[in-house]
């Protein structure tokens, strides 16, 4: 009991040493606070990093610095159309930002991707900033903000984003690859579940948050029907468990017309059933990693899984489904530490062709199934959602032998996740900020509210 307490006394006085402060106004949280690395970006705040402290601190009655958060985000936002392609998209939310002195004064600078490795544009930050948002009125009941005129055009802006017209036949986001937490190539272009779970979520709370008057009739009437076709399009089409498995496996090919069952013209050969039929246990289930033209990929991701429960974009049997496979597969999923950002890792010529030989996602390494400590909150968070928290809460235990000793490590390598990462970074914010909020669902699931949703009616 003592060591738990220190430990989340720790915890909290790191998380207050990294916020950042613009005009005296704490703004958000930096991703980390290493001494010994050179910071690269680190030393920014990421819009996917701060959501962990945000909730954290909304629980903990902290409004403003969340306020502030989204006051600056919006702020950066571009408001333009842009006829020179190499300037970041209307209505982009920046992956990051930092607070910079220029002769003096205080600026800040955002960080659309131009400056990131790879030059990515982050997908996942709009879908986040519009579910910290909601979250941000439920807790504080300042609908005074989400209704001001700059915050409705924003959230418009976003939705024009990424309900543009485009040469494409499904409801997903078609998205390079690397758009998202996994931001470095990982064979995840096309439609990638880890965002279209957040694309689901984001497109939910929009609907919550535009004001319901008649200029926003006719975009609400747009989500009403997107979100409807995006649900059923996941959950029919990229769930996996024994029974579609065996469909699939006997699948035809070269179907044509409307009443073919093979929607997406799948190839049974593409499929590593040797490896899957022996994995899935007979009650388990998950969400397919990304579906496209022939393309179904396998490999489970922890972000989307997570999130389609907790945002009830899974079904309750499948959202069931996916926690008797993290029990059934534990030293694969949870392992030394929770959780494997996704399983199993590619190899050989896999990795070869699908990261671009990258040496930092090596087989069970970093994004390349690593394990990574701040997906504990979403892992305890849809849970809570199934009444699970007693799973949550021994992932917990099992974390916390280490979290402190190996210094809030980024994340962790191999197959159990048994070394510290790499290249991880040390007093990483969202490792201790995910800790952080992980105990305070245990401790209370009514906090799940604040960025979970009911059945979508
Ligand atoms: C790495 C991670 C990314 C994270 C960033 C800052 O680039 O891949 O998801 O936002 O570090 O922590």
């Amino acid at each position: 009991m003592i060591a738990e307490q220190l430990l989340l006394e720790e915890a909290e006085q790191l998380l207050e040493k990294s916020i950042i402060y613009y005009q005296n106004r704490p703004v958000g949280t930096v991703a980390a606070c290493d001494q010994e690395l050179i910071a690269l970006n680190y030393d920014q705040c990421f819009v996917r990093d701060f959501i962990s402290s945000a909730l954290f601190f909304l629980i903990k009655g902290r409004t403003d610095i969340v306020r502030n958060f989204l006051e600056v985000t919006l702020q950066l936002q571009p408001k333009e159309k842009q006829f020179n392609s190499s300037q970041p998209a209307r209505g982009l939310i920046a992956a990051s930002f930092k607070v910079e002195l220029v002769d003096g004064q205080e600026k800040l600078k955002a960080d659309f991707g131009e400056h990131a490795i790879a030059r990515v544009a982050p997908v996942d930050s709009c879908l986040w900033w519009m579910i910290l948002l909601r979250a941000y009125v439920h807790a504080s009941k300042d609908t005074d903000l989400v209704y001001r005129d700059d915050f409705q055009e924003g959230i418009r802006l976003i939705l024009d984003l990424c309900l543009v017209t485009k040469f494409d036949m499904y409801p997903t986001l078609l998205v390079p690859d690397g758009a998202s937490m996994i931001d470095r190539r990982m064979g995840m272009y096309g439609y990638p579940l880890d965002i279209q779970s957040l694309f689901y979520a984001g497109l939910c709370a929009a609907r919550e948050l535009l004001y319901p008057n008649k200029d926003n009739q006719k975009i609400l009437k747009i989500l009403h029907n997107h979100i409807n076709l995006l649900l059923h399009h996941i959950r029919d089409n990229y769930w996996i468990d024994p029974q579609r498995l065996n469909t699939i496996y006997r699948y035809k090919v070269e179907e044509y017309g409307e009443h073919a069952l093979n929607h997406f013209n799948i190839y049974s050969d593409s499929i590593p059933f040797h490896n899957l039929t022996e994995w899935l246990p007979a009650s388990g289930g998950y969400l397919a990693g990304n579906l496209g033209p022939s393309q179904i990929d396998c490999r489970f991701f922890a972000v989307g899984n997570l999130i389609a429960i907790i945002a009830s974009l899974a079904t309750k049997q499948q959202s069931e489904a996916i926690f008797n496979l993290i029990i059934e597969r534990w030293d694969d999923l949870i392992g030394n530490m929770p959780m494997k950002i996704c399983f199993p890792a590619l190899e050989d010529i896999a990795w070869r062709l699908l990261t671009g030989c990258d040496p930092k996602n090596k087989p069970w390494s970093y994004h390349n199934g690593g394990n990574w400590p701040v997906l504990m909150w979403m892992l305890t968070a849809a849970a809570q959602k199934i009444g699970k928290g007693e799973v949550a809460a021994k992932a917990i235990e099992i974390a916390e032998k280490s979290l402190s000793k190996d210094g809030w490590a980024e994340y962790y390598d191999g197959k159990t996740g048994r070394l510290i990462g790499k290249e991880a970074r040390k007093n990483q914010t969202w490792s201790i900020a995910g800790y952080l909020l992980a105990k305070e669902l245990i401790a209370n699931p009514n906090h799940l509210k604040l960025f979970s949703f009911d059945e979508y009616m």
